[in-house]
């Protein structure tokens, strides 16, 4: 059912062609004589068939289904000291936001409890400009080698001969890629199947720079935490629901709104100078990792109340573009190689799926007036009027000067080389601690079976055995009750290089 508001509207629009023009009868269609052709000149007509044509766009290649909501950042604490956002520049600051959440691997129809991550994109319509947040449930991901994305995507997805997901295929990449069992970990407990959209908590995962006015920096990471907590499911209600329900994500997210049961979240920071990150144990720029939160202490800043439903779920969901290179000054990126991949895919995925202008589109545009040499394009909703398309000096543009010059401890320099990380015991102990001190007994009981029920119905029994070995390095009898699970013979750990061959974090390399 629309929200009550649609009930009470009462509108009183008149019919028109996509001209403007008064359309007495829109079901009616010109022809000759009752039973004769159909009109050429009937524009209303022929305009309604290829607009209907042309009604859907790509859907996004990645994060397809999902549900929005709007709402507002307040900033509840001090960061001036951190960074020079004019976003953070008083507590009290507050600006619009949009949120949009999905699932990732399923097409746009997919259940909203499929097992996966859950996205989160946030755009934060600031003073500076918009800053998205393209956040993920879960604080670490499967690969910290960006040339991998896509083949392990393709794995996920549907075999090219069956068109069918295929548990062979997708353990096949992820017993070969071992990087990834932290997140596998993650998401084959119950984590994996959020209790909702809205239920669950989102995390920036890369390490971030925020930047004072003084061109100091210091690394973070973003933790959006639900303030009602998050809640997950059991594998038995996920599946029941992807049959009876599909859609209840959508829906409990919609009806909480409508409800006035406004889905919050505290946002907090863990924070790392960059001589902190050079002793840390892990290379910050992996993803794959954490900041354990008894050394890197979570710092409020902020919160967002989602409190709006979208009136139109096209205009304001689908075509919403969420861009980590969205940033805005006093927030930089790390190099960490994903994030820098991902500053450029998205805004790319974007021109393809949305049109070279998407950030025109009313959802993207800015709550400040933009003003560039950009022009032109299929879509321009705002050329830019007479405004010069070059540095003019007939209608000169003013330059705000930045803050900061440049940040400190930015010295990058070496021959260019094919970068590919390596395994190492490194890669295993979080994964351990998340086994052995994180998950409960009841946890850790639902992880094998939920990765039972999956690699249990892989046909290889080489890829079985390699995936076996992967879950031995992390703990021996993690690995055998799965073995034990699925019937097949109890395997070694995967032989890696050792800890101290993991690569260590540098802030400035020259070579
Ligand atoms: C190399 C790594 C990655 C690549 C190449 C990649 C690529 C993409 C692409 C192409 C889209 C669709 C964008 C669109 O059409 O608007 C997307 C969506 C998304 N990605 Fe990634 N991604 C990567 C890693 C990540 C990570 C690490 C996170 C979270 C920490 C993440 C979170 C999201 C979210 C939340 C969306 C959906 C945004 C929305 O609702 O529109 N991705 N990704």
């Amino acid at each position: 059912m629309p929200s009550q508001a649609v009930f009470d509207f009462k509108e009183k629009a008149v019919y028109t062609t996509s001209t403007g023009a008064p359309v007495s009868q829109p079901y009616a269609a010109q022809r000759i004589g009752k039973y004769g052709p159909l009109l050429l000149q009937d524009f209303h007509h022929v305009d309604v068939l290829a607009h209907f044509a042309r009604e859907r766009i790509p859907e996004r290649v990645v994060h397809a289904k999902g549900a929005g909501a709007h709402g507002y950042f307040e900033v509840t604490h001090d960061i001036t000291d951190l960074t020079c956002a004019a976003l953070f520049d008083a507590i009290g600051n507050k600006a619009p936001v949009t949120v949009r959440f999905s699932t990732v691997i399923g097409e746009a129809g997919t259940s909203d409890s499929a097992r996966g991550p859950r996205g989160m994109g946030i755009k934060i319509k600031t003073e500076e400009g918009n800053l998205d947040w393209v956040f993920n449930h879960t604080p670490v991901f499967f690969i910290r080698d960006p040339a991998k994305f896509s083949p392990f995507v393709h794995a996920q997805k549907r075999d090219p001969q069956t068109h069918l997901r295929d548990p062979d295929m997708s353990w096949d990449y992820l017993s070969q890629n071992p990087e990834s069992i932290h997140q596998v970990m993650i998401l084959f407990s119950d984590r994996g199947t959020p209790a909702g959209y809205h239920r669950t908590h989102a995390y920036s995962a890369h390490a971030f720079k925020f930047v004072n006015s003084e061109g100091k920096f210091v690394y973070v990471k973003i933790h959006v935490i639900n303030d009602a907590g998050c809640k997950t499911m059991t594998a038995v209600e996920a599946t029941r629901l992807a049959g009876e329900d599909p859609d209840f994500g959508i829906k409990s997210l919609f009806n909480d709104i409508e409800a006035g049961k406004y889905p919050s979240y505290t946002v907090y920071i863990q924070t790392m100078t960059s001589e902190e990150a050079e002793n840390f144990r892990y290379n910050i720029l992996d993803v794959t990792k954490i900041w354990p939160q008894a050394e890197y202490p979570l710092r409020p800043v902020g919160k967002i109340v989602l409190n709006k439903n979208p009136e139109n779920y096209f205009a304001e969901v689908e075509q919403a573009a969420f861009a980590p290179s969205h940033l805005v000054p006093g927030i930089e990126p790390s190099t960490d190689p994903v994030l820098q991949a991902r500053l450029f895919v998205y805004p790319d995925a974007q021109r393809y799926r949305l049109g070279v202008n998407y950030g025109q589109l009313a959802i993207n545009k800015p709550v400040v007036p933009v003003a560039n040499f950009q022009r032109d394009g299929f879509m321009a909703i705002k050329n830019q009027g007479f405004r010069p398309p070059y540095q003019s000096s007939i209608l000169p543009l003013q330059y705000k000067a930045k803050a900061y010059e440049h940040v400190e401890h930015e010295v990058f320099l070496g021959a260019a080389l094919a970068d590919l990380s390596e395994v190492t015991e490194l890669d295993f102990e979080q994964p351990r601690a998340l086994w052995s001190k994180v998950l409960n007994d009841e946890d850790r009981a639902h992880l094998v079976s939920n990765v039972a029920g999956h690699l249990g119905s892989a046909k290889s029994a080489e890829i079985k055995a390699r995936q076996l070995s992967v879950f031995a390095a992390v703990d021996q009898g993690l690995a055998d009750r799965i073995a034990d699970a699925i019937g097949v013979l109890r395997v070694q750990p995967l032989k890696v290089k050792p800890a101290e061959e993991a690569l260590r974090f540098r802030s400035s390399v020259i070579v």
